[in-house]
Formats: C-alpha cells, sequence, structure tokens
C-alpha cells in the first residue's frame, strides 16, 4: 500500500490540543502513527507520546515550551485560540490568537527542518484582510512580543480582537510562506466555517443569539462542521501529498465563501 500522507513514525506537534479541532487533529494524528508531541494551557487528554504546558499569551511560556520539544519538529500544527468577549478582551484575543501563535511558530520554525511544514488554524473570520493590508503589514515588521502586543494596542481598528487576528494570521500565513520558499518550508492557513466545538457558544452569544449565526454564517450544508472535519484537512495541509501547497489559506466551509463569492448569499465579512 502505498501512504500518500506519510505520516507514520514522523515527529509531529500539536498546539492547542486540549480541545476542540486540536484535540482532533492529535488523536487522528496519533492513530496514523505520527510521534505526536501536544500543547496547551488546559490539560490534554488525547493519547499522545508527550505532553507540554504552554501559555500563548505569555512568552516566557512559549519559549520554555519550545525548550521541551524534540529538536527536529518535520510537522507542526497551530490550532490553539480564544473566542473574544466577553471571556478575552480585544487585546487579550489579538495577544493570543495572533502574538503568541506567531510567536510560537517563530521559535520552533528554528527546528523545522528542510522539507517541514507548518499549519495553523485561522477562520473565515478573517477573509476580509485585504481591506487592511497595508496596516498588516506595520504589524507583520514588527517581530518582538511585547512591541507588537502595544502595535495592537495602539491600533484597534484594524486589531479589533477575534476578526482581527484571524486578518493577521492570514496575512502572515501568506508573507511568511513567501520567505520560507528558500528553506523548503511550507506554511498553509485553515480557514474554518462555524464548528462544533467549545467554542461555538461564545459565538452565538456574541451573534446576539444561535439563530442570528446560523442565519449569516451557517454552511450550505444547514449544520455546522465537526472538529474531525477540520482536523483531516489541517493533516493534508501538513502531508506529504501537498507537498507543493504553499502560502494557501484553504477555506472549509462546504461552499459558504463560494456563495458569497458570486453573489448568492450576502457576505459581511
Ligand atoms: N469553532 C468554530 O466555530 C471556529 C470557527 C473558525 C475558526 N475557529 C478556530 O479554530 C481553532 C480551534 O478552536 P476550537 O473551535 O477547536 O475551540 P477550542 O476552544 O476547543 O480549542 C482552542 C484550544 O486552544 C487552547 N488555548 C486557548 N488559549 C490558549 C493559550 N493562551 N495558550 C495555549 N492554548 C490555548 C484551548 O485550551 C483549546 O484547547 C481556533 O484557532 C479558533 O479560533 C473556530
Amino acid at each position: 500500500m502505498r501512504d500518500i500522507l506519510g505520516y507514520q513514525g514522523t515527529p509531529c506537534v500539536v498546539v492547542g490540543a486540549a480541545t476542540g479541532m486540536g484535540e482532533a487533529c492529535a488523536r487522528t494524528l496519533s492513530e496514523m502513527g505520527a510521534e505526536v508531541t501536544a500543547l496547551d494551557i488546559a490539560p490534554i487528554t488525547a493519547p499522545v507520546k508527550e505532553s507540554v504546558e504552554v501559555d500563548l499569551a505569555d512568552p516566557a511560556s512559549i519559549e520554555a515550551a519550545v525548550g521541551k520539544l524534540p529538536a527536529e519538529v518535520p510537522k507542526l500544527f497551530v490550532c490553539a485560540g480564544v473566542p473574544g468577549p466577553p471571556r478575552f478582551d480585544n487585546l487579550a484575543t489579538m495577544t493570543v490568537n495572533f502574538v503568541g501563535v506567531r510567536h510560537a511558530i517563530e521559535k520552533i520554525l528554528p527546528r523545522v527542518p528542510r522539507g517541514g511544514a507548518v499549519a495553523l488554524i485561522s477562520s473565515i473570520a478573517g477573509v476580509g484582510y485585504a481591506k487592511n493590508l497595508d496596516k498588516w503589514k506595520e504589524l507583520m515588521a514588527i517581530s518582538d512580543f511585547g512591541e507588537s502586543r502595544a502595535w495592537c494596542e495602539a491600533n484597534p481598528d484594524p486589531a479589533n480582537g477575534y476578526l482581527g487576528s484571524k486578518q493577521a494570521l492570514n496575512v502572515y500565513t501568506q508573507l511568511r510562506a513567501s520567505e520560507l520558499v528558500e528553506r523548503e518550508i511550507r506554511l498553509n492557513a485553515l480557514l474554518p466555517c462555524p464548528t462544533d466545538t467549545q467554542m461555538l457558544p461564545d459565538f452565538h452569544a456574541q451573534a446576539g443569539g444561535k439563530e442570528n449565526l446560523e442565519q449569516f454564517f451557517h454552511s450550505p450544508m444547514g449544520r455546522n462542521a465537526t472538529p474531525e472535519e477540520m482536523a483531516e484537512p489541517l493533516i493534508l495541509l501538513n502531508s506529504d501529498a501537498a507537498s507543493f501547497v504553499s502560502g494557501h489559506l484553504l477555506i472549509v466551509d462546504h461552499g459558504y465563501c463560494g456563495e458569497v463569492n458570486v453573489g448568492i448569499r450576502q457576505g459581511l465579512l
């Protein structure tokens, strides 16, 4: 049998692996024979080789966690994120979802060998990034954690919380993928639609009710995705089968954005 995905015996690191899509990713990779190191601020339950605690809001915690990772990380998955208010204000959301996610990736990148791959989870919430491209490029030019956070604080438009954090990730993915070409490392992002995880009730509350979110953002299938329906395309992005895929924003929404693009459906993002 030919294994076109190539995870058997491969060291993989999954950041944000306690629940939801990250848990499904870590569990599925283990089932595929990968050697998984799982990171999260919350306890890991997936059957992985090793677990490491990390708080993406804290650069010292990120750096300490990276020091515990295998010397070579051929496949890196970054799934962690927070939903925004009321539990996380806009700056806290930008800090975890963009500043912390980018810091973790940049600190792990020296361990990613030639031919390696990085995949992060952004969101369809960030599809409107081009409207703010010049501003986001200012943020991309700042590498320091504290200075990046300060930029977000000083620029609440466009660094406006959940949407802003996902727009920033979409810009980062495409800019950084271009720079990583010379190291033969691929970088891609998955952009999920609403998915049944512990985060979804927060989005319902922000939209003023489940019905509002579903009216405007439900996939054409009329249901939410499952965590596995996001984890598996993410695994595909980092696999050998995607060896010529980089700088790509993989929208996984069963055609929602397509309907917006051709004017069948109103676009709000
Ligand atoms: N659920 C949705 O509808 C949806 C839609 C689009 C995008 N997303 C994105 O998908 C990704 C996965 O979210 P999910 O829906 O599986 O929700 P989830 O809450 O189950 O998963 C998020 C994970 O991130 C971890 N995390 C949160 N803050 C952290 C921190 N400071 N340091 C380390 N880890 C931290 C959590 O403990 C959790 O394991 C997120 O980036 C989210 O923004 C979710």
